[in-house]
């Protein structure tokens, strides 16, 4: 038997290989057919000599494999060395190497900024609750503000978020109730698309919890975030607004980091020298108890803006449907 695995080692090449095959290892191979008249001996002898053969077979089954890779990948290299036309030395033409998304890069910006001021940074799932999504975030199912997102529900009852906000029930439940966190993710919102929508695209939440937490901190954090984006000193302010799970809620601008806030022929901030970059406030004592954090020894505030839009800004893209296209002209133009 060591004879076959002898003869086997000796090969050198492909055709020499191809016989070997036919003459042990094919339907009519001598291993085969050795295995197939184990059937005429008797059953006591039978059971050790099978064991023994198959373990000879897989054997060789297995060096013969080897083998024909090996003898393979030489006969390639031979080739290629003799053809005077392929120089596998050569770079490829028009290699590029890849390079990250707008989306990506601001995020990383954003996350990076945050997590040196000691913020946790949560990933989200991208199908939630109604609960998360809604209820636990103040929105019961008669609230109009469910109307004004209109919602891609799916047939298990699930829903695509419609906002990072769907995420603070579970962050709270998981981490609090003294927690900072920011949770960047992608939203969905049933809308019609054209330059300005989208109806996927991303957005960016913080929250922080805690006791004696103030809109002084959040005006501190805002500023302190934006103005590390932007590289130089950015101006937040406050309007009232209103969104169900904050209290009070504002709505919130940046001086323009284009003019600097001087708003003079700047058609990012439209002459106004302020940008709108989305909402904030301390959180609703309701969104807390609904997590379990106790609003009487606790307080904090949450802020979100949209990422899709901070991203168009600084790479001035005109175009929101672009960032999705998978348009690889359109991102090799993007200036990091
Ligand atoms: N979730 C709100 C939106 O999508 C933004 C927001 C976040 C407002 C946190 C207040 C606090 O418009």
């Amino acid at each position: 038997m060591d004879d076959i695995e002898q003869e086997l080692e000796q090969i050198q090449t492909e055709p020499e290989l191809a016989v070997f095959h036919k003459n042990y290892l094919s339907k009519t191979g001598k291993l085969t057919m050795m295995l197939a008249g184990l059937k005429d001996m008797l059953a006591e002898q039978r059971a050790e000599a099978g064991k023994r053969l198959n373990e000879l077979k897989r054997k060789i089954e297995i060096k013969f494999f080897q083998k024909q890779a090996a003898l393979r990948a030489k006969a390639v290299n031979e080739k290629l060395k003799q053809d005077p036309l392929i120089d596998i030395t050569i770079p490829a033409i028009n290699q590029t190497q890849g390079s990250l998304h707008p989306i990506t890069l601001i995020t990383r910006r954003i996350t990076e900024i945050c997590r040196s001021m000691g913020f946790l940074v949560v990933d989200g799932n991208e199908v939630v609750s109604e609960f998360e999504n809604f209820d636990a975030v103040n929105i019961p199912s008669d609230h109009p503000a469910r109307d004004m997102q209109d919602t891609f529900w799916l047939t298990n009852g699930k829903l695509l978020k419609t906002q990072t906000s769907a995420m603070q029930n579970e962050i709270l439940k998981k981490y609090g109730p003294v927690v900072s966190a920011i949770f960047p993710g992608r939203c969905y919102r049933n809308e019609a698309t054209d330059a300005r929508h989208e109806f996927a695209f991303f957005q960016c939440e913080g929250m922080m919890v805690g006791k004696d937490i103030s809109i002084a901190n959040l005006i501190y954090v805002l500023k302190t975030i934006l103005s590390e984006v932007y590289g130089k000193e950015i101006n937040v302010r406050l309007r009232p607004g209103f969104f169900p799970f904050v209290e009070p809620g504002f709505e919130y601008d940046a001086s323009c980091p284009f003019c600097n806030g001087t708003g003079k022929g700047c058609n990012v901030c439209k002459g106004s020298g302020w940008i709108e970059l989305g909402g904030c406030g301390m959180i609703h004592s309701n969104v807390l108890e609904m997590a379990g954090v106790d609003s009487k020894q606790y307080q904090g505030f949450a802020f979100g803006f949209g990422l899709t839009r901070l991203a168009m800004m600084q790479y001035a893209i005109n175009d929101v449907r672009l960032l999705n296209s998978g348009n690889l002209e359109f991102l090799r133009g993007i200036k990091r």
